[in-house]
């Protein structure tokens, strides 16, 4: 039975660590920055508070650059969660207190292992589909091991080959249950149409990341402003936040959270 699409009303953040001068990038434009990137990540928290999302922000590792992005680190799904395997080797290490919190709010957390990686970015749930992208970081061992988890709760995993892509919510991501955004370059908006989905393309490519919220609310880079326009045009309750500093170390809106779906419904 298809599950009901709720509001997010929970989620697992973490701070940017004290060495995001290290961050993966695929372009190295110059030193990263610090304060703005914690200013930006802060901005992202008070707009998911602001919009009733129960928020806890887990400590920065100064050992792990890129602890920020938590979305990679696990799947939750219902009850379920996977610790991932990320298919960057040096992200490894963010995962188990993630696992901690998420054993702490009740998830029972199953674990993955080699030759298997995955990461959370590469994975959008539509319903009781969960599409996962084969991309730079996630491979065919790591949907499998994600698929036997899915099943615990009902769900079905397909994959989508993404070529050299990072992420497949770098190219797509749900504005409302029924609309996804697309940037065109990564996936093919004919595709994401056969999953059901009315699509909106992205007119900037950090506009294909956006946070469905529920209610009609969606949370948009401030760097996509002509994405929001599109998706203001088909009713929806923009509120955009800025992410330049993130950005260049490859995050996006969906990286800095982990939602936790209200039992015996789905979220973004
Ligand atoms: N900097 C985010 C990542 O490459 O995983």
């Amino acid at each position: 039975m298809r599950r009901p699409f709720v509001p997010i009303d929970a989620a697992l953040l973490r701070a940017v660590s004290p060495g995001w001068a290290g961050a993966l990038r695929a372009v190295d434009d110059g030193p990263l920055d610090f304060a703005a990137a914690a200013r930006q990540h802060a901005d992202y928290a008070r707009a998911l508070v602001q919009a009733g999302v129960a928020v806890t922000v887990l400590p920065a590792d100064p050992r792990q650059p890129d602890c920020c992005f938590i979305e990679d680190t696990a799947v939750v799904v219902g009850r379920h969660a996977l610790a991932t395997r990320p298919g960057a080797a040096t992200r490894r290490g963010e995962v188990s207190p993630v696992v901690d919190a998420l054993v702490s709010v009740g998830c029972i957390v199953h674990r993955m292992g080699p030759p298997a990686t995955l990461e959370g970015g590469d994975v959008l749930r539509v319903g009781d589909v969960l599409y996962v992208g084969l991309s730079q970081r996630t491979n065919r061992a790591g949907v499998e091991a994600l698929a036997a988890v899915a099943a615990l709760e009902g769900l079905v995993v397909k994959p989508v080959e993404l070529g050299d892509a990072m992420h497949l919510k770098g190219g797509v991501t749900l504005a409302d249950a029924d609309t996804a955004v697309v940037d065109a370059d990564v996936v093919d908006p004919a595709q994401v149409a056969g999953w059901g989905l009315s699509v909106i393309e992205a007119a900037e490519p950090v506009g294909a990341n956006v946070l469905a919220l529920g209610r009609g609310r969606v949370l948009v880079p401030a760097e996509a402003p002509a994405t929001a326009e599109r998706l203001r045009r088909r009713g929806l309750a923009v509120r955009t936040v800025e992410g330049a500093a993130l950005h260049r170390a490859d995050g996006r809106l969906t990286c800095l959270s982990l939602r936790l779906p209200r039992p015996g419904g789905w979220c973004a």
